[in-house]
């Protein structure tokens, strides 16, 4: 295990409704050490975006959360988004090689090819304008390699390379890629973060469909702005700046 501090202090926990859940209660009895891991052979309730859930078979997938004390202006939220996205894809990309492309679909979904293998849910906790502690919630799909029909969009590493991989290997290889790009960000390094995460956004240039409000349209995916919201640039040239909530891939 070669992290400095993410993932050297572990709770390992057979069963939970959510690691999530879990991270944000125990953050609550007192000062938790940074880079503090909570993950679960099972979750019973895993919490995903937007209120969705975030299903994963037992001891098949990593289901895990970091606790973090970034002492971040609330501003800067999105810096999160980042760092762990770009972790997550890098951890990817080593184990797939060659195999497909793996790109950051907005905000934080890592996708690769047209399918998503992981999800991230992050959560904060704020003392006035800073965030104290940030709970990272990261499920990856590993090892299984059949999702029900309401997941047809998902994959996994055994899909794509057809190998089995150790969980708790893949859990310290994860550590070990979120690590280097979190200390960019507490080194001030945010170009590099930007430049990186710009370059490997899901759809970028291209002109593609999408819909907000009931209405289906083009557009180019051009980048996403300082607060985070995605950039499109319409058919007509105008452009358009998105929150999470109001837009949908199609
Ligand atoms: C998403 O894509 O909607 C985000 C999914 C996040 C799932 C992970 S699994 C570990 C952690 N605990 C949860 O309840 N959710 C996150």
């Amino acid at each position: 295990m070669n992290s400095l501090f993410i993932g050297q202090n572990r709770v390992e926990l057979a069963v939970v409704n959510s690691t999530n859940n879990y991270a944000l209660e125990l953050s609550k009895t007192g000062r938790i050490a940074d880079g503090t891991l909570v993950w679960a052979h099972e979750q019973t309730a895993g919490r995903g975006q937007r209120g969705n859930g975030w299903q994963s078979l037992p001891d098949l997938n990593i289901t895990l959360s970091i606790i973090l004390h970034p002492e971040l202006d609330a501003d800067s939220q999105f810096y999160l988004t980042k760092v762990v996205s770009l972790g997550v894809k890098e951890f990817v990309e080593d184990l797939i090689g060659n195999c497909a492309e793996v790109r950051i679909k907005w905000p934080n979904d890592i996708y690769v090819g047209d399918k998503k293998i992981a999800g991230i849910l992050i959560e904060n906790i704020l003392r006035g304008e800073q965030i104290t502690t940030t709970v990272i919630g990261i499920g990856l799909n590993v090892n299984q390699h059949e999702f029900g029909a309401e997941l047809k969009n998902a994959t996994s590493l055994k899909l794509i390379t057809g190998k089995t991989y150790d969980i708790k290997a893949g859990i310290d290889a994860l550590c070990e890629h979120i690590e280097p790009r979190y200390l960019q960000l507490k080194t001030h390094k945010r170009n590099l973060l930007d430049v990186d995460y710009h370059k490997c956004l899901y759809r970028l240039d291209k002109l593609c469909e999408y819909e907000k409000d009931g209405t289906r349209f083009k557009a180019t995916l051009t980048g996403v702005n300082g607060q985070g919201k995605l950039l499109l640039k319409l058919e007509n040239g105008e452009g358009l700046s998105c929150d999470f909530k109001g837009v949908g891939f199609l």
